[in-house]
């Protein structure tokens, strides 16, 4: 009969790739069984977006043929709690990602909702806010124009706002306040308000993950998110063009900044290239190469990936069912991966404090 002991001493050997430390160490290990001829335990990993769940699982088979048993039968419960970055949470809130942009109209809107729904996927409890004052755009993207959340009275008598469900996720604009047709000029202390509403007057209830699509540029509102709520950090949307990528550095600088101090969680390249359908192996730079990773690289912060530019992106965002949610594009993968990496990188600022 195998001991407690003897799993544990095996499982001891496999490492956390990202947190270079071994499970047991990182408490990963859980509820362990032992059967006539069979061995369960759970490994919790701290997100459900891990990418590496397959080769951790395979690891942890290894191990237990080399240092417990070959003829055992291994089985093993993959299952995750996510683990917040700030010790000072926002209610339930484990993780505020800010999705952010120097210049508008490089695709932030479109990576923030497709990041969420990515995350979501996976299993993670999702919230998504639309902080964009200038131009709200997901009640279009997610095809609730017109809504217009209900409130609810908290036992302490507050008001709060309920966000609504689409697609699986919590989801609330500022969109749904404001009359389209009728541009509101923000002044900085209006808009303050409005955005501290968002955050601070609603019920989002439990949260893995709030994804907020920020408004463009480096202004007052970024100032008073970063510095009102505890931001786990900030995913920068950039094009190759060299506009796009001057106005990603300013962004990458603020959130750096003394008294803000954002970690940035890294650098997407949107519109990275274009390949025509009629010539599915040519890839067209029409905004110049590698722009993006060239930024992360010379900022010092991560790469999380590339997205092309795909007519069908932009029809779905147009249609009120982003792309993610289509089984048959494969450009969601690039959006799946790309979450993957953000969830990762969460993880391990998360266990460095
Ligand atoms: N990779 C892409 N390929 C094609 N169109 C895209 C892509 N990313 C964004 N778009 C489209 O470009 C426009 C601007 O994107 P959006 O996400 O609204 O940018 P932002 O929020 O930065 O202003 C939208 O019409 C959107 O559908
Ligand atoms: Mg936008």
């Amino acid at each position: 009969m195998i001991t407690k002991e003897q799993v544990l001493h095996a499982l001891g050997h496999v490492e956390e790739p990202d947190l270079k430390k071994d499970l047991v160490t990182l408490n990963m290990i859980q509820n362990i069984e032992i059967l006539p001829g069979k061995l369960k335990f759970d490994v919790v990993l701290t997100t459900p977006a891990c990418p590496l769940k397959g080769h951790i699982e395979h690891a942890c088979r290894n191990a237990i043929s080399l240092f417990v048993s070959k003829d055992i039968e291994v089985d093993i419960n993959m299952t995750s709690r996510v683990i917040s970055t700030e010790a000072a949470q926002l209610d339930g809130i484990k993780n505020i990602i800010l999705v952010s942009s120097g210049k508008g109209g490089v695709g932030k809107s479109t990576v923030a909702s497709n990041l969420a729904l990515a995350l979501a996927e996976t299993g993670a409890k999702t919230g998504l806010l639309d902080a964009d004052i200038y131009g709200p755009s997901l009640p279009i993207m997610f095809g609730v124009e017109g809504a217009r959340p209900a409130s609810v009275q908290t036992p302490q008598g507050k008001n709060k706002i309920v966000p609504i469900e689409k697609f699986g996720l919590k989801l609330l604009s500022i969109g749904f306040f404001t009359d389209p047709n009728q541009p509101i000029p923000w002044r900085g202390p209006m808009a303050t308000s409005a955005i501290k509403q968002l955050f601070g007057d609603t019920d989002w209830g439990e949260l893995d993950y709030l994804v907020v699509d920020m408004p463009p540029g480096t202004g007052d509102i970024h100032i008073t998110v970063a510095q009102s709520y505890p931001i786990s950090g900030a995913v920068i949307v950039t094009t190759p063009q060299h506009v796009a990528l001057a106005d990603a550095i300013k962004g990458i600088g603020m959130y750096q900044m003394e008294g803000i101090n954002v970690p940035i969680l890294g650098v997407v390249e949107n519109m990275a290239y274009f390949t025509p359908a009629e010539l599915p192996d040519s890839k067209y730079y029409i905004f110049g190469k590698d722009g993006g990773k060239r930024l992360s690289e010379s900022n010092n912060v991560p790469f999380l990936g590339e997205i092309p530019l795909v007519k069908s992106i932009a029809d779905a965002g147009d249609n009120g069912f982003p792309i993610l949610l289509d089984a048959d594009e494969a450009v969601s993968q690039a959006y799946k991966d790309i979450a993957g990496r953000v969830a990762q990188e969460l993880s391990i600022l998360a266990n460095r404090v």
